[in-house]
């Protein structure tokens, strides 16, 4: 895990990135990137070491509960800021391109920003396929849950133009701010996803139908992107998942096994700076907050045949404990692991993973919650408990994390 890493362009000292994680803590109005998150992410910065954002909402048409954005002059300057405190450290960071597709709550449409813009509003998808009904959005007026939103099937003509070049001026906007990287979504059943999968892709033009029109858009994105920051500074987030897993919202297909395969095996063409793949092994939800007896830790590894099709560097995220990540990485299984949770409540992560130090706990509740302190800046670092700044959380020894004293298996 400490041993350097060249990622593309990337020069990492070490193995130990950091996930993108959405935090929700946006200001409401701007929707721009506040002075905490400034501190969250200097304090999760380490020398040669890359951090991914949260995930970045790319244009009006995809706005998340107070997650920042990027399609603003006052969201670039934010994250600018951002940039600059990570690299003051000697960091690496790269941001997470987002569009939520019709995981976007059409009522968001109403915020005075979102509309001032003049650009398309929310909800679309590859088809009018709508997210199950007891998925419930957060309602922008409300504030309340309320029902997922029909989506409106993008055009052919919009994709290829639109909606391409909203990645496009989002990637330039990152290279303003001064980014290292981009990295597109394309997991987790969001916009992309939503083309990639036949359980919600229904079109008949070149956009849906076979494996390889279902991968025209995320293509086209692809290549638009590394037109701004070339292919060594650009990498995808893909999610595969499998029969018997749990799908990301409802975002199924009737052969995931060929679909993740013929997506991971086409972006070898690339040689991109990385792929990062999620391990479909969380439990999730309030029931397993408890890291000591959340079972995903202690899950086999799905993503392994990754290497066969795919001949560049990959970050496996999503279950890791710190012994399971240095095996997975001195089996050269993952060339680097991404860790989410424990980043949260461990801002000095590496640094614990190097001296095997106590973890700090994570508070489940505070995730996504819109305090600019709670839960986000006030996790002290190691051997800095007794600092009034930060809050007092219940710790563990590394070993321990998981059902019992195994790790996860491989
Ligand atoms: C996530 N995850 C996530 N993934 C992503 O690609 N973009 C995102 O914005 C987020 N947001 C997010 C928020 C929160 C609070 C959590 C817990 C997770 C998934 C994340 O990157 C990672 O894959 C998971 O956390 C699993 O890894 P760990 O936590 O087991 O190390």
């Amino acid at each position: 895990m400490f041993q350097p890493l060249q990622l593309g362009a990337l020069s990492l000292s070490h193995r130990v990135v950091m996930a993108p994680l959405t935090r929700t803590r946006a200001a409401v109005d701007s929707l721009a990137p506040g002075p905490t998150a400034v501190d969250y992410y200097q304090q999760r910065a380490s020398k040669g070491g890359l951090i991914i954002t949260e995930a970045v909402p790319i244009s009006p048409e995809t706005p998340y509960e107070y997650a920042p954005g990027i399609y603003t002059k006052e969201q670039e300057a934010g994250w600018k800021k951002v940039v600059d405190a990570v690299h003051a450290k000697g960091g690496l960071i790269c941001m997470q391109m987002w569009h939520v597709g019709r995981s976007a709550h059409a009522s968001w449409g109403k915020h005075p920003l979102l509309k001032s813009l003049g650009r398309p509003l929310p909800t679309v998808s590859s088809s009018a396929v709508p997210l199950p009904a007891q998925m419930v959005g957060l309602d922008f007026e409300t504030k309340k849950p309320s029902p997922p939103s029909m989506p409106r099937a993008l055009e052919a003509e919009e994709i290829r133009t639109r909606l391409v070049d909203d990645y496009r001026k989002a990637a330039e906007a990152a290279k303003r701010a001064g980014f290292d990287a981009v990295e597109i979504h394309a997991a987790h059943g969001y916009l992309l996803n939503q083309f990639l999968c036949d359980g919600v892709n229904k079109r008949t033009d070149e956009y849906g139908g076979s494996i390889e029109n279902r991968m025209r858009a995320l293509h086209e994105v692809v290549r638009a992107v590394i037109t701004v920051f070339g292919h060594d500074r650009v990498a995808v987030r893909i999610s595969p998942t499998y029969k018997d897993t749990n799908t990301y919202y409802n975002c199924n297909d009737s052969n995931p096994e060929q679909l993740y395969r013929e997506v991971i095996r086409s972006l070898d063409q690339y040689k991109l700076a990385y792929l990062l793949l999620s391990e479909p092994r969380w439990t999730g939800g309030k029931g397993n907050a408890d890291p000591r007896t959340d079972s995903g830790f202690s899950q086999p590894l799905r993503n392994a045949w990754a290497k066969e099709v795919y001949s560049s560097k990959i970050i496996g995220a999503g279950g890791f404990t710190p012994a399971s990540a240095k095996e997975t990485i001195e089996k050269g299984i993952y060339d680097a692991v991404a860790f989410g949770r424990w980043f949260i409540s461990n801002p000095d992560l590496p640094e614990r993973l190097r001296t095997g130090a106590d973890l700090n706990i994570y508070d489940r509740k505070t995730f996504y919650i819109h305090d600019p302190v709670k839960g986000y800046i006030d996790y002290p670092f190691a051997g800095k408990e007794s600092d009034p700044k930060f809050a007092k959380y219940q710790t563990m020894h590394q070993k321990d994390i998981g059902n019992s004293l195994e790790n996860a298996k491989l």
